[in-house]
């Protein structure tokens, strides 16, 4: 069966344009990189993970996580913690910031975050998981999604207990990454738990997982009778595999273009974090969008060498020098910053880190 990923679909009252979901991604999702998942075919987007108890206690960079632009939309902001009260809270601030849906992080693995409590753990522990899902439904008008794993050992089967349970609690939305916590990112993802999860709940079901090609997204789409695929690794550096899989269009760009895409990606992370913080953060970036036979390893070696994102925009262009014209087209494309949602109601700037 052929599915047609450019067709619509709804999370309650929300429309999806497409059947493709950018998958929220720490230390990767930034608004850049949400914009860019848009422009090239992601019918949503999604925040990286933001901690309830950040937003509690205002801190600066945790409420740099809202930034919101005209372009994002529909955009779902990611919230983890383990309070359902404060998670809560952090609900009605995520959609003050302009997030069209609230979801939750029931899926880190994460040391850090598990024994807080929070993240995968809530799949060992359905009760709290439902307050928590039942809290935020309560608290805010947009629909509510929850993103989770299998469970948290290999071969549990707790999304399929669970799930149905917090559906119930008021879930809009469910994403499976059906790999155990255990698991981290090794083995594969199995979609087969995807399918019994599309036939327990009747709302829409987002597969998450090993999603690299039109073909596999197909054949999950296919398989499991999910709503969406997300796409998270095979989009780092990347975003004509979101391309592929929407349209089937060819997924390799020419030098020109994988220079401009990454020349606009450093700008408007320069806006976004700040210089400071941008030129440690784009690192990984280089490789990602370099590699794959596209420019001679050195030159990433190179770039993640130079100290400012300024010498690493010449040297691109010096690379490429017809992505000049590239790079002013896709500039003129993007909406003023002006535009950007400013948190008037927030109780500090988050402009202060730039
Ligand atoms: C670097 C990285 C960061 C991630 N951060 C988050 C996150 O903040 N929240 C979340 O729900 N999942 C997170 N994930 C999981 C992805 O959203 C996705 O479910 C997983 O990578 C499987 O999809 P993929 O095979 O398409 O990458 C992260 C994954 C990676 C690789």
């Amino acid at each position: 069966m052929q599915v047609d990923l450019r067709e619509s679909w709804w999370i309650r009252d929300v429309e999806i344009p497409t059947r493709l979901v950018l998958a929220p991604m720490a230390g990767v999702s930034v608004q850049a990189f949400r914009r860019q998942g848009r422009r090239y075919g992601a019918g949503l987007v999604c925040s990286e993970m933001v901690s309830c108890a950040g937003l509690e206690h205002r801190n600066e960079r945790t409420l740099g996580y809202l930034r919101v632009a005209r372009d994002e939309h529909p955009l779902a902001i990611q919230i983890f913690g383990s309070e359902p009260t404060v998670m809560a809270e952090a609900a009605q601030m995520v959609v003050t910031a302009g997030a069209d849906i609230v979801d939750i992080n029931f899926g880190c693995p994460v040391r850090k975050v598990t024994k807080t409590g929070a993240g995968a753990t809530l799949l060992d522990d359905p009760d709290r998981a439902c307050a928590i899902v039942d809290a935020v439904a309560g608290a805010v008008d947009v629909p509510v999604s929850v993103k989770m794993r299998r469970g948290l050992e290999d071969g549990s089967r707790a999304c399929l207990t669970v799930g149905p349970q917090l559906v119930a609690a008021g879930a809009a939305t469910l994403t499976l990454h059906p790999r155990s916590a255990r698991q981290m990112y090794t083995g594969e993802a199995d979609h087969s738990l995807t399918a019994e999860l599309v036939e327990l709940v009747d709302v829409p079901v987002i597969a998450s997982g090993d999603i690299t090609s039109r073909g596999r997204a197909q054949a999950v789409l296919a398989a499991t009778g999910a709503a969406a695929v997300m796409v998270g690794r095979a989009a780092q550096g990347n975003p004509w595999s979101l391309r592929e899989i929407v349209d089937g269009a060819a997924a390799e760009p020419s030098r020109e273009e994988v220079a401009a895409e990454l020349i606009v990606f450093v700008r408007e992370t320069v806006r976004e974090l700040g210089e400071r913080r941008a030129v440690g953060f784009l690192k990984k970036f280089y490789g990602w969008y370099l590699g794959r036979g596209r420019f001679p390893r050195p030159f990433k070696q190179e770039l993640v060498q130079l100290e400012s994102t300024e010498e690493v925009v010449t040297r691109l262009l010096a690379a490429a020098p017809r992505a000049t014209e590239l790079v002013e087209r896709l500039e003129a494309e993007l909406p003023d910053p002006a535009d950007e949602i400013l948190l008037d109601s927030m109780p500090i700037s988050i402009y202060g880190g730039g």
